[in-house]
């Protein structure tokens, strides 16, 4: 008699190559899953898949490009074999465009969309096809900058909103088809993006005039203050890694998952508090 072997699932996570991305296809990997990694270069898919080659496949994908998107979904349906589906997509690619908005150069701000929105729509239209096959789950990172916006970080905020948008219209499209949508939505979490974000700090700041880099230089020496307690305090990307498995493997999944202390405080003053409270707190931060 042969014993039926269970059959292993299969997930797909855009943006591997460090932080959450990363932590969560280790953690994937190890835990049984197949993962099919997205990263940019050769050399990050190798650092990522040497330990683990027959867990996960890294694909090379820009979530930014068509035709990398194109190549990403023709070659996961065929490693997958004929009729196989994909049980998960982790849209988690995502960089941080930092800014005042009157100052900020447009074509940052269609990069930091590009990226973190429509990237992500681009993608999963892609992808559909292979998660209807298993009536999938899609699990969709934000951030808890998706409910709250400090200044200067009006363009990250936008995408994250965004991102919030487009979890709901997902969430309630796909239903129909038994296919979940879940946001993640973390604080402060240890990453590589904190180094981006001082790197993308130096560009905007290049751009500026003199008269645009004095008028906002007081919000920005006060808020630096801020981002370095939020980096003190960030938790390990490991924690948001466990909190996509279980959302992964829950029958029935929370819509929207804060991860992170400073996550659930922020959610819950962003929903009772008024926004005249909230301005004034954040005037205090800002010295304004
Ligand atoms: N860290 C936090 O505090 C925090 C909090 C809330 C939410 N988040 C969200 O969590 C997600 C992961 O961020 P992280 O903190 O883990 O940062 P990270 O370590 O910088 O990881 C970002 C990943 O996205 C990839 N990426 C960037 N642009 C891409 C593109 N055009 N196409 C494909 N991949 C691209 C990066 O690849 P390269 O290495 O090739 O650039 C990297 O693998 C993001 O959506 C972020 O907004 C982070």
């Amino acid at each position: 008699m042969t014993v039926k072997q269970k059959r292993r699932r299969v997930v797909f996570i855009s943006g591997t190559s460090s932080g959450i991305g990363k932590a969560c296809a280790i953690d994937l990997a190890r835990h049984g899953y197949r993962v099919f990694a997205g990263v940019r270069s050769e050399a990050a898919g190798y650092r990522l898949t040497a330990r683990m080659p027959q867990q996960i496949t890294p694909i090379e994908l820009d979530i930014t490009k068509a035709g990398d998107i194109r190549a990403a979904a023709a070659s996961i349906d065929r490693l997958l074999g004929q009729g196989e589906g994909l049980d998960v997509i982790v849209n988690n690619a995502g960089i941080t465009v930092p800014g005042a908005v009157e100052c900020v150069a447009l074509e940052d701000v269609r990069r930091q969309l590009e990226v973190n929105v429509i990237g992500h729509v681009a993608l999963t239209q892609a992808l559909l096809p292979l998660l209807r096959r298993t009536r999938g789950r899609i699990i969709n990172i934000g951030s808890i900058m998706g409910r709250f916006v400090m200044p200067l970080s009006g363009p990250y905020a936008m995408s994250k909103f965004a991102m919030r948008a487009i979890n709901d219209a997902w969430r309630r499209e796909l239903r129909p088809w038994g296919i979940d949508v879940v946001l993640i939505e973390p604080g402060s979490v240890e990453s590589a993006i904190w180094d981006k974000i001082d790197s993308e700090a130096a560009q905007y700041k290049g751009k500026l005039n003199a008269a645009a880099r004095d008028r906002y230089a007081n919000i920005e020496a006060s808020l630096v203050a801020t981002w370095k307690r939020a980096h003190r305090m960030a938790i390990p990307a490991d924690t948001v890694a466990r909190a996509i498995r279980r959302s992964i493997e829950k029958k029935r999944p929370k819509p929207h998952l804060f991860v992170g202390p400073d996550a659930h405080g922020l959610a819950l003053v962003s929903r009772f508090l008024p926004d005249s409270c909230l301005d004034w707190m954040i005037g205090k931060i800002t010295g304004r």
